[in-house]
């Protein structure tokens, strides 16, 4: 119900979700650069639409991204990668003032992987497999992998994923804290609109600041973090909403936002 790129699907739902669906089947989903292109062109749409509060990204058939597309790489050399600042760009998803949820169907492999993690929630269906394999082809993760990674799982696995290039499971990825929930492949979709519909209900405004609050805890020192979260939270006594959403509370009823 928007419109379809050569290699995604973009469309929304009437609970205020914005759908992205990766769609190059004969590449499992490789992220070419014109399929990131055309992700961020939604991104931008979602992000600048005030019907819009929340975004999922998935991917259609057997992957989610098998990773950055390898033959595309293949022919380039150093100065092409660093004198363009090659991938540069990909920072568009974890820059998005909305919550974005990953819901990982498949293989999410190398650039795949990290493009799920910039995002700010991960569900996966029982059949998807997490990995960074960019050892395997002599390079290393290019978009956050080392990092995010890291960050989400701990050294001994990342590192563990990051050397020998091996995958983990996605029951392996729940417990390890990498993803929030699994699923059957054929309720991911569902489960992440409930969410994603559940987020949009809430003050745009007002999920735009806890999200920014929430990663500041990666960024930041923890009293660094405690003292931006409370600045944060004294702002939110500015906005309407917050009176609209503790007046709600009060008189029994659902809160109306209105984002502002
Ligand atoms: C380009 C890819 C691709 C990729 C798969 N294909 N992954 N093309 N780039 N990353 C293509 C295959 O060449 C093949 O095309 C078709 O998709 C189907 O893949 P198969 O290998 O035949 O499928 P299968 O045997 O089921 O194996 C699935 C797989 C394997 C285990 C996921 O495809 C695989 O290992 N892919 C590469 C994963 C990877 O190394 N990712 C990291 C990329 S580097 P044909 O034409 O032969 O049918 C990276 C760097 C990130 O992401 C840096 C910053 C972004």
């Amino acid at each position: 119900n928007r419109w379809s790129g050569e290699y995604v699907h973009v469309s929304h739902t009437d609970s205020k979700v914005g759908l992205i669906e990766l769609d190059r089947p004969k590449a499992l989903n490789a992220l070419c650069d014109g399929l990131m292109l055309e992700v961020a062109k939604a991104l931008d749409e979602f992000d600048a639409d005030k019907s819009i509060g929340a975004v999922i990204i998935t991917g259609r058939g057997r992957a989610f991204a098998a990773g950055a597309d390898i033959k595309e790489m293949l022919p380039l050399n150093y100065a092409q990668v660093a004198g363009g600042d090659f991938l540069a760009h990909w920072g568009r998803v974890s820059k998005n003032t909305k919550p974005v949820l990953a819901a990982v169907n498949g293989f999410a492999f190398g650039g795949g992987c990290e493009l799920a993690m910039m995002c700010d929630i991960m569900y996966a269906s029982d059949k998807a497999v997490f990995g960074q394999p960019e050892i395997k082809l002599g390079t290393i993760p290019g978009a956050g992998g080392t990092q995010r990674l890291t960050r989400a799982v701990g050294k001994s696995l990342s590192m563990e994923m990051c050397l020998s290039g091996e995958p983990i499971k996605a029951d392996q990825a729940l417990v390890a804290g990498l993803v929030s929930k699994v699923v059957p492949g054929d309720q991911l979709l569902n489960e992440a609109h409930k969410t994603a519909a559940k987020i949009a209900e809430m003050s745009q405004l007002t999920t735009a600041i806890c999200k920014e609050a929430v990663n500041v805890a990666f960024e930041s020192t923890l009293a660094e973090g405690v003292r931006f979260e409370r600045r944060m939270f004294h702002a939110t006594f500015g906005t309407e909403d917050r009176r609209e959403g503790m007046s709600a509370f009060a008189e029994k009823r659902k809160a109306n936002f209105k984002d502002c």
